[in-house]
Formats: structure tokens, C-alpha cells, sequence
């Protein structure tokens, strides 16, 4: 009997608490994404994020920024551990930092960046609170690849969300993390799936894209 082929390895980097990390696990551990969560890197000692990847038996450092002079330096130290891990693809699940080329370059089209709103409406901080007071009547979740730039790059994922007259950033927010927590480990088993190419800023699957749930 032939063995059976190697699941392909995630980094995923935090800066915070790290409900994304744990669904990326959880995801990973009920078969809904074939893969596995081989290292967890924050640029924050006491990001919670870490904590939950020690309770689940991942491998987790802190990097921190303080210790290189630049975002180049600093990004090629997280290329350099991630590459020796053997990961394929880098998963941003709240790193509140922007990503520089020596990481860009080391994972060609292969780091994704999940954001609260759907781009390119409301990048940044605080999407949730930005929605809110620009009035739209529909928000929601962006699964994107990542580039230099602040929530750029192509997407791969979508999912709306409604505002209701009643929300505050708060019942906002949470409906749109119920969403979140939907749609990365979707997104990220899309994308190592492999099945698509780019057009452009267009990420095409050959299959067709599935209609929105
Ligand atoms: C999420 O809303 C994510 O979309 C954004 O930062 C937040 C991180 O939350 N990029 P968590 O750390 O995954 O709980």
C-alpha cells in the first residue's frame, strides 16, 4: 500500500486573539480543510492567538519587530522560518502589519489576508465601524491574496453580510466574525486546491466560481 500523500502545511500569523487561527484548527481537525496548521508566528509576545495554537500542539514563536531594522528584514526572518517549516501556504488571520516583498517573493501568490468588509470598500482599521457610519446597507468578509498593499490583491472570497438598523459596531462585528470563521477555511482550501489562475486582479477557478451561500 502506497503511503498516504503529506497534507500541505499553513503558517499563520496573528497579532491578536486569534478567532480566525482557531477555525483555520478547527477546519483542519473535522476535514473541512485538508491541510495542516504547521507553525503559528506573532509579531505580539502575547498575542492569544499564540496561546491557542500551544493548546492545540502547534509549534509557535514570537518575532519581534524590535529585533530587525527594517520590514524587509524583519519580513525575511518570517520567510526564512516558514520556508524551513516546510510551509506552502501563509495565512494572515489578524497581523496587523503590512507584508514587504522578501515574504511576497519567498510566497509567490501564496499568502492570504482575510478582511471585515467587502473590499476594496473599507480597508484598514476598523472596517466594521467604517460600514457603519458610511450607511451601507450590506458588508460582509473578503478572503483576498495579499500584496504590498493594505488589504490589495485579488480576491478569491466573498461573503455578505447585512447591516440592520439596530447594529452597533459591536452586533456588526460579531455577525460578520460568524462569517469570518465560514469563509477562511473555504477560501484557503480554494486556493491549495489550485485549481485557478489569475486575470489580471481576477482569480479565476477553472471550475467556475460557486455562487454565494
Ligand atoms: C478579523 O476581523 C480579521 O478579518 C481582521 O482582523 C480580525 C482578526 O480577528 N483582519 P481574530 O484575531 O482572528 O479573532
Amino acid at each position: 500500500m502506497s503511503a498516504p500523500e503529506a497534507l500541505p502545511c499553513l503558517g499563520v500569523l496573528v497579532s491578536g486573539r486569534g478567532s480566525n487561527l482557531q477555525s483555520i484548527i478547527d477546519a483542519t481537525r473535522d476535514g473541512r480543510l485538508r491541510a495542516v496548521v504547521g507553525i503559528v508566528i506573532s509579531n505580539r509576545q502575547h498575542a492569544a492567538g499564540l496561546e491557542r495554537a500551544r493548546q492545540a500542539g502547534i509549534e509557535t514563536r514570537w518575532i519581534n519587530p524590535k529585533d530587525f531594522a527594517d520590514r524587509q528584514a524583519y519580513d525575511r526572518e518570517l520567510a526564512a522560518v516558514l520556508l524551513d517549516r516546510s510551509v506552502q501556504l501563509v495565512c494572515l488571520a489578524g497581523f496587523m502589519r503590512l507584508v514587504t516583498a522578501p515574504l511576497l517573493d519567498a510566497f509567490s501568490q501564496s499568502v492570504v489576508n482575510i478582511h471585515p468588509s467587502l473590499l476594496p470598500a473599507f480597508p484598514g482599521l476598523e472596517a466594521q465601524r467604517q460600514a457603519l457610519e458610511h450607511g451601507v446597507r450590506v458588508s460582509g468578509v473578503t478572503v483576498h491574496l495579499a500584496t504590498a498593499g493594505l488589504d490589495d490583491g485579488p480576491i478569491v472570497l466573498q461573503r455578505a453580510v447585512p447591516v440592520l438598523d439596530g447594529d452597533t459596531v459591536e452586533t456588526l462585528s460579531a455577525r460578520i466574525l460568524i462569517e469570518e470563521h465560514r469563509a477562511y477555511p473555504e477560501a484557503i482550501q480554494i486556493v491549495l486546491d489550485g485549481d485557478w489562475h489569475l486575470d489580471g486582479r481576477r482569480f479565476i477557478r477553472m471550475r467556475g466560481n460557486v455562487a454565494a451561500t
